[in-house]
């Protein structure tokens, strides 16, 4: 389990640290960096068994460019600064660890899907794996006929009943292609999947860490103020002297995250996420007619 990160230098990151625990929801807007943490993380773990330049050619943003590759992941805002990239993780690693695959697939109720059962048919001819899914008094439907919303609630009930899936799952936007009144189930699902840090982890809690990111008011009120990095823009002075603006997690204020870090947010700094938009139409027209 990822348990702090720090990165300077990397893509938008000049210089951000943040806290991590099991489940984590990074919110922040539009090209902030958010996405950034993950390709952060994900380099330091293809750094683990890959050289360098495939490390940095497997990450997004430089991936099947011509000359593409580390330059393209050094912090480029402004002209003749150091091209260095700092990373620094802190980690909590099981003392064993176990390689079972789990079988039992989670079935749930997702309104407006009504699940009868799940099974893997094998297509001898083609020699392909089917998952088929049986609606209550409908019809089996192989997974190219389930509507997208089902198929990526599917795909998370499938890792809950993976114990052999334990380390770390950067998830992108989890409420893209759910509709509002199912949010509340994924991402209760999204939760579950991450280990429960009061029970030593085993088969039934592996030791799994979860970090997803967000823009979504749904989402960001969903979850607990204390998971729930903002990721923002801080003043920073640059080795050279320079002052500029640098992307940065912040934690919410007075929680357990907030240790380390000097600056925090408030309930005010997220009132796009908590408040209706100006303009925003909130109820019908009581009176239709008359
Ligand atoms: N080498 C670089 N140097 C400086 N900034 C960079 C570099 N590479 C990418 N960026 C910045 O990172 C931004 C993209 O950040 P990222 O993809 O993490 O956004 P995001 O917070 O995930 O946004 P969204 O919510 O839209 O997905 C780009 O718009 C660019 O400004
Ligand atoms: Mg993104």
């Amino acid at each position: 389990m990822l348990t702090r990160l720090e990165v300077r230098g990397f893509k938008n990151l000049l210089d951000t640290r943040a806290e991590f625990g099991p489940f984590t929801c990074i919110a922040g807007a539009n090209g902030i960096g958010k996405s950034n943490v993950f390709d952060a993380i994900e380099f330091l773990s293809y750094l683990a068994s890959d050289p360098l330049v495939e490390a940095s050619q497997r990450v997004r943003g430089s991936a099947g460019m011509r000359g593409g590759g580390v330059r393209d992941l050094f912090w480029d805002g402004y002209r003749d600064h150091e091209r260095r990239i700092d990373l620094a993780v802190e980690m909590l690693v099981p003392a064993e660890v176990e390689d079972d695959l789990g079988a039992a697939g989670r079935l749930s109720d997702l309104a407006g899907v009504r699940v009868e059962d799940l099974t893997v048919e094998l297509n001898q001819v083609r020699e392909v794996f089917t998952l088929v899914l049986r609606e209550r008094g409908g019809p089996r439907l192989p997974a190219r006929a389930l509507s997208v919303g089902t198929l990526r609630f599917l795909a998370l009930c499938v890792l809950l009943e993976d114990p052999g899936l334990t380390g770390l799952l950067c998830m992108e936007e989890p409420e893209n292609g759910i509709h509002p009144a199912n949010l509340p189930s994924v991402m209760q699902l999204v939760r579950d999947l991450a280990v429960d840090p009061s029970d030593a982890p085993d088969e039934t809690n592996p030791f799994r860490q979860v970090i997803v990111n967000t823009h979504a008011p749904g989402v960001v009120q969903l979850c607990d103020p204390s998971d729930l990095p903002l990721a923002e823009l801080a003043p920073h002075r640059t080795a050279e002297g320079n002052s500029v603006r640098a992307r940065t997690l912040l934690p919410f204020r007075d929680s357990w995250r907030t240790q380390s870090a000097s600056r925090s947010f408030s309930e005010a700094d997220v009132l796009s996420y908590l408040t209706a938009p100006i303009g925003a139409q909130l109820q019908l027209p009581m009176v239709l007619a008359g």
